[in-house]
């Protein structure tokens, strides 16, 4: 199957406060095989449990930077175990890592901004876990961002990495919900969890740019600390970013 194109933003609205399972049955039933999960193993993994819930042939895709946490790798084996699901790893070009880290060193993201190493790290391969695909879906939230996030739909047809000519659906089946919301859903379901939630971990992305925070500072403050609000997409969701 597959939606209109041009029905999405009319689903959108009709889904706005729908509840995420909701949304994701539509994914899965329009979409799949040709739809994937971007996992980035924090606490996104709620779809992942949805999902399974649901049934049907979703894919699982991770995006190995190289520079994530122990746990993180340590959790993301954890989920392939407890989900008898495949997580589909992508690496960057060694190419292109190898001629940043001999010029620049391992953390030029300190000096110049984040952009260049995640352009390398994340963003050029999601181009290529999206290739194959139809629809994804993120674990982004309204509430996880209040510069760039606030407006994030439910469903959307993606800004950044579709065309008219290959449209391509992302779906964000928990925009609406609230990180207390996410964390009562793993507690009610014994879903596994990143080791680092229980050190003061809330955002989780690589290791040398993220960071606990303090109870009452909001959590986008762990991630890229040493650059603007605004600035914080690091390319995967950029077109939340107003140019
Ligand atoms: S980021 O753009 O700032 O890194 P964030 O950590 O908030 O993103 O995660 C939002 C969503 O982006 C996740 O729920 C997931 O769908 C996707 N994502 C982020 N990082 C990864 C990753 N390493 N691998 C796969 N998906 C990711
Ligand atoms: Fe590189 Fe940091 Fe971006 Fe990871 S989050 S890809 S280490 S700049």
């Amino acid at each position: 199957m597959a939606l209109d194109p041009t029905a999405i933003p009319a689903l959108a609205a009709e889904y706005a406060s729908r509840d995420p399972r909701e949304i994701l049955a539509i994914a899965i039933r329009e979409y799949a095989p040709d739809l994937a999960i971007s996992f980035s193993g924090a606490e996104d993994v709620v779809l992942v449990d949805m999902a399974a819930k649901i049934g049907g042939r979703f894919r699982v895709f991770s995006l190995d930077t190289g520079r994530l946490h122990p746990e993180t790798y340590q959790f993301l084996e954890r989920v392939r175990g407890h989900y008898g699901i495949e997580i589909e790893a992508f690496f960057p070009q060694p190419d292109a890592v190898q001629k940043l880290v001999r010029e620049k060193g391992l953390f030029s993201f300190y000096q110049d901004g984040h952009k260049e190493c995640c352009g390398i790290r994340k963003v050029e391969p999601l181009v290529r876990a999206l290739r194959p695909l139809a629809a994804w879906v993120t674990g982004q939230r309204r509430d996880q961002s209040p510069g760039t996030r606030a407006e994030v739909p439910v469903v959307q047809l993606d800004p950044t990495f579709g065309s008219e000519e290959r449209p391509l659906v992302k779906f964000n089946p928990i925009a609406n919900w609230t990180s207390k919301q996410v964390w009562a859903y793993i507690r009610e379901h014994g879903v596994p969890y990143n080791a680092l939630h229980d050190r003061g971990f809330v955002s989780i992305g690589c290791e040398p740019c993220t960071r606990p925070v303090n109870p009452g500072q909001h959590e986008r403050e762990g991630r890229w600390w040493w650059e603007e609000e605004t600035m914080k997409e690091c390319g995967l969701h950029a077109g939340n970013v107003q140019k």
